[in-house]
């Protein structure tokens, strides 16, 4: 497995794949890889003739108060589990490769998609993402990319940014990873002091709560909300962001849930922000990353 820093670099060993006919696979990351990352890279080698990840944190999707410094960075680690899942090649590119003196171009999320949820949130953060992953796919120029359904308003966003500017890449969404009592895996876990461990576990209950509602035939969406929130307030030092019911293709709100849709949640534990989501489908409650 090759660790490549030059673009120029990156951009030739991928052409080069293609030239040959040789499906070329990518798994967008910032490092700091868990299992959830590494599912993802799994599928990519599986199905793909070559896998290429990328590890860059991306200095253009942090807000000016967020945690771009503290962020981890374990990347002699990162290279190893990349090497034993079967990676052909690792993208660790310098920020002066990504953002040379001078540059000045960003890619402007879409509207409606950008305009809720984290979105409404963290602002300028899915700007940063279109324009990091924009760049990431001209210089890997993939015929498929990996994402986790974990960040779904990022895979809708990113989604409608390659059908909107014609990138010709086939986007893959993939079920999110869970530890077993159900924390959704995330890098930021590692911020977490034991008891807000056991107080994240409130994200997955609400949103089962939500889900068993559904399952039972609810389809009122402040009842379905309700549900979740019943759950929340057992949590009283847990600080709740936002937690919406949106379509899961417009992301338009829903008051009556009468096709697949997407509840999402950030809280605060602590200092620490955490998101999650389930996908919900009239009548049959929770389903998976396949179903959208
Ligand atoms: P990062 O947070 O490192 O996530 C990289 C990919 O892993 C994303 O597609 C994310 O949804 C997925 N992922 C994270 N946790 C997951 C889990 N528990 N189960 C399944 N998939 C999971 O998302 C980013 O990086 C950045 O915004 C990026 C796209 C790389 C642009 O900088």
């Amino acid at each position: 497995m090759e660790v490549i820093r030059a673009k120029d670099k990156m951009r030739q060993v991928a052409e080069d794949w293609r030239r040959e006919g040789l499906v070329v696979g990518f798994v967008p990351t910032m490092g700091a890889l868990h299992d959830g990352h590494l599912s993802l890279i799994r599928r990519c080698v599986a199905e793909c003739d070559r896998c290429v990840v990328s590890i860059y944190v991306n200095p253009t999707q942090f807000g000016p108060t967020e945690d771009f410094k503290q962020y981890p960075r374990p990347f002699e680690e990162d290279v190893r589990k990349c090497a034993d899942a079967g990676v052909h090649c690792v993208f660790a590119p310098t920020d002066e490769q990504m953002y040379p003196a001078g540059f000045g171009t960003y890619v402007e999320p879409h509207k409606e998609l950008s305009g809720c949820m984290c979105g409404a949130h963290r602002p300028g953060h899915f700007r940063g993402v279109c324009t990091i992953v924009a760049k990431l796919f001209n210089i890997v120029r993939p015929h498929r990319a990996y994402f986790g359904q974990k960040d779904y308003q990022q895979f809708l966003i990113l989604k409608r940014m390659v059908d909107d500017l014609d990138f010709g890449v086939e986007m893959v969404l993939c079920d999110i990873v869970r530890e077993p009592e159900g924390l959704a895996l995330s890098s930021r876990n590692t911020y977490l002091s034991e008891q807000e461990r056991k107080e994240a576990l409130c994200l997955r209950k609400a949103l089962r709560a939500a889900a068993d509602a559904v399952a039972a035939g609810e389809r009122n969406a402040e009842k379905i909300l309700n549900a979740a929130r019943n759950v929340l307030k057992k949590f009283p030092s847990v600080k709740v962001q936002y937690l919406e019911l949106r379509d899961a293709s417009t992301l338009k709100p829903v008051v009556l849930l009468d096709k697949t849709a997407v509840l999402g949640i950030a809280v605060y534990v602590g200092r620490t922000r955490l998101i999650d989501n389930v996908l919900l489908a009239p009548g049959r409650g929770e389903v998976g990353a396949d179903d959208v």
